[in-house]
C-alpha cells in the first residue's frame, strides 16, 4: 500500500496529514497529541496560523521521549507574505523552526504569491503590499514555465498547495504540476463543512459519496479522502475530534473501484466548486503597486 508519495529529488511525503489551520493552544495540542498516537506522523502548520509553539511543544516531547524520531515525522510550514522578500526567508524560516523546537522541516511553502509590507515581523496581516508577485499559482502554465521561453521558477518547487475536493478538482492545474514533477497537496480535502454554505449540500452530504460509503461500510469523509489519494494527492483534512481524526487516517485498508473512482471524478463542479476565496483585500494586495497582477 502506497502511504508516501514522492518529491522529484526523491523525498517522501506521508499521503495523510493533520490540517492544523484555525486550531490554537489546547485544541491543537490535543489533536497533534492523538494524531501521533493514531499513527499520523505529518503535519501541516504556517506561520500565519500561529500555532506553531504548540505543535513543537507536543512534537519535541515525543522525540525527547523517543517515541518518534525526528526523521519519522514530515513538517511543513509557511513563509507569511510578509517574508516574502529573498532576504528575509532566513529570518521567518529560524523563527518557525525555533517555535517548532526544530532544525528543519520537511517543507517550506510560500503561503501567498504576494509580498507583503507589514509593520513589523508581527504583523501577520498586513494591510498593504509591496515587491514582485514572486510566483502566481492559477492554473495559468507561463507561471510555471515563462512566456519568453525561460522557467520563471529557478528553484524546482517539490509540491502546490491547494483547495482540493470532490466539487472542486483542480484539473488543469493538476495536469500542470504533473507534466512539470510537482507533487499535489489538498487543503480542504473535506470540503471544508464549516464554511458558510452557499451550496444547498456540501461534499460530505452528497449522494454519490454518501451512497459509495454505505456500500464499502466507510465514512463519506473516508471516501472523499480515498478518492484524493488514488488520484496521487496528499491530504491534510483538519480535525480537533478525536473519532474524526482516528478515521480519516484510516484509508490505507481498502480501495475505491474504477467505476467509484469515475463518479467521484464526476462530481467536479470546476470553478464554481470552489470554497475559499481570497479576496485582494483579505491578503493585503489591492494597494499593490502592480494589482491587478499580469504574468508577463
Ligand atoms: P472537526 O475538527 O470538528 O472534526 P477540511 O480539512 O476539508 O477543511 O475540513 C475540516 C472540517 O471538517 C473541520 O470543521 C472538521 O471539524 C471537519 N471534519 C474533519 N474530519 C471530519 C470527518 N471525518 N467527518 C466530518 N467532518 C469532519
Amino acid at each position: 500500500q502506497v502511504t508516501n508519495l514522492k518529491f522529484f529529488n526523491g523525498r517522501e511525503m506521508p499521503m495523510v496529514g493533520l490540517g492544523t489551520w484555525q486550531a490554537r493552544d489546547e485544541e491543537v495540542r490535543q489533536a497533534v497529541q492523538l494524531a501521533l498516537e493514531c499513527g499520523y506522523r505529518h503535519f501541516d502548520t504556517a506561520t500565519l496560523y500561529q500555532n506553531e509553539e504548540a505543535i513543537g511543544d507536543v512534537l519535541s516531547k515525543w522525540i525527547s521521549e523517543g517515541k518518534v524520531a525526528r526523521e519519522e515525522l514530515f513538517i511543513t510550514t509557511k513563509l507569511p507574505t510578509i517574508g516574502n522578500r529573498a532576504e528575509d526567508v532566513p529570518k521567518f524560516l529560524t523563527t518557525s523552526l525555533k517555535k517548532l523546537q526544530l532544525t528543519y522541516v520537511d517543507l517550506y511553502l510560500i503561503h501567498f504569491p504576494v509580498g507583503c509590507k507589514g509593520k513589523d515581523e508581527n504583523d501577520l496581516q498586513p494591510r498593504d503590499s509591496e515587491g514582485k508577485v514572486v510566483l502566481d499559482m492559477s492554473t495559468d502554465h507561463k507561471s510555471l514555465h515563462g512566456s519568453h521561453g525561460g522557467t520563471v521558477c529557478r528553484i524546482q518547487p517539490a509540491n502546490h498547495q491547494v483547495e482540493i475536493h470532490a466539487f472542486h478538482q483542480q484539473r488543469e492545474l493538476r495536469a500542470v504540476c504533473h507534466k512539470h514533477n510537482i507533487t499535489m497537496c489538498a487543503y480542504g480535502p473535506l470540503g471544508a463543512p464549516y464554511k458558510e454554505k452557499t451550496k444547498e449540500k456540501t461534499v460530505l452530504q452528497d449522494p454519490v459519496v454518501t451512497s459509495i460509503a454505505a456500500r464499502l461500510g466507510k465514512t463519506p469523509a473516508q471516501i472523499l479522502l480515498r478518492h484524493l489519494i488514488q488520484l496521487n494527492i496528499v491530504v491534510i483534512p483538519k480535525s480537533s475530534n478525536p473519532e474524526r481524526l482516528k478515521q480519516n487516517f484510516q484509508v490505507f485498508d481498502f480501495k475505491l473501484s474504477d467505476k467509484d473512482m469515475r463518479d467521484l471524478d464526476n462530481l467536479d463542479q470546476g470553478k464554481d466548486g470552489k470554497l475559499f476565496i481570497f479576496t485582494e483585500s483579505m491578503i493585503g494586495v489591492e494597494n499593490h503597486p502592480e494589482f491587478p497582477f499580469k504574468i508577463p
